[in-house]
């Protein structure tokens, strides 16, 4: 069985990055009343506590979601974000932070459908003892990466996918790449989030390029590439520098939300001097 949980980094800063770029998104998507049907690939168990001793093992959401809260100058994206966490807290202090199938749910309308993918039993069933009886949801205990695209494209032919793999297993990339060409060969209009570790590592180094030359062929709407680079690998080359959103299909609302907030997030959430941001798009008409 693979050891990854989420857990012991839930409300990091890859989890601000990435969710505040989820709510945005699905934002846009609520523009319009038609149904949309968002695929979660690697669910997660949809809610931590941050009290828990795997929060406190490692302690990133203290250089994460922590260092958003009380602030009053968030970027309005940003502020979004942790209104929601706010609201899956109840109240003003932090003390769970939710996960991406939280977020969705918290913004999906009735019409709305949420596909969410999750192979650990441990978090499977805590995923499904909190929204298994959610209508419109649907929760399986199996393989994302082929649960994927018989979801796809749904009736009202409206769709976001998030993969969120831990890339625990180098095949990951491999597969991270194969799900986003053949979701945009079934359905070239998919908004595709796909969350990249930054690494010393070959697979981690080689995969934006990959993807961007993908979705510059295949994606409607083209891609945006949003990178927050915050720490520096220890003496070995191991850690995570940081990370990346690749986003085919963006609303084309999204470069500029990002554009505005990736500065004040390289500043408040970084771990060294050289901290930096990296925001790019490209295909699409
Ligand atoms: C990075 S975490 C997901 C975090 C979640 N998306 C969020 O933002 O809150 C990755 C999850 O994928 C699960 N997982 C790993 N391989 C999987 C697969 N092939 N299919 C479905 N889930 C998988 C892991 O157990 C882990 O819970």
């Amino acid at each position: 069985m693979l050891a990854y949980r989420h857990a012991f980094h839930a409300g990091n800063h890859a989890d601000v990055l990435k969710h505040t770029t989820l709510v945005a998104v699905l934002r846009h998507m609520n523009l319009k009343d038609k149904a949309y049907r968002v695929v979660d690939t690697h669910a997660g168990a949809g809610g931590y506590s941050l009290q828990s001793e795997y929060a406190h093992k490692r302690g990133e959401y203290e250089h994460g979601i922590a260092r958003l809260w009380g602030r009053d100058d968030l970027p309005a994206p940003v502020a979004d974000m942790v209104g929601l966490v706010r609201d899956f807290n109840g109240g003003k202090e932090l003390r769970q932070y939710p996960g991406s199938p939280a977020f969705a749910h918290m913004l999906l309308r009735p019409q709305d459908q949420l596909r969410l993918f999750e192979i650990h039993p441990t978090d499977h069933k805590i995923l499904a003892s909190y929204l298994g009886e959610q209508p419109n949801v649907e929760i399986k205990m199996s393989d994302g990466f082929t649960g994927l695209t018989p979801q796809l494209p749904p009736p009202s032919r409206r769709g976001v996918v998030l993969i969120d793999p831990s890339y625990e297993l180098k095949s990951d990339y491999a597969k991270t790449l194969a799900a986003l060409r053949e979701v945009l060969t079934l359905f070239a209009e998919c908004t595709v989030i796909v969350w990249l570790p930054q690494l010393q590592l070959l697979e981690a180094a080689q995969l934006p390029q990959r993807l961007k030359a993908s979705a510059e062929t295949l994606a409607k709407k083209g891609w945006l590439h949003a990178q927050l680079t915050l720490s520096q690998a220890d003496a070995r080359g191991f850690g995570l520098l940081g990370s990346s959103i690749f986003v085919a299909n963006p609303p084309h609302t999204l470069h500029d939300k990002l554009k505005d907030s990736l500065p004040w997030l390289t500043t408040t959430l970084a771990q060294f001097d050289g901290a930096r941001h990296r925001l790019e798009r490209g295909g699409g008409a």
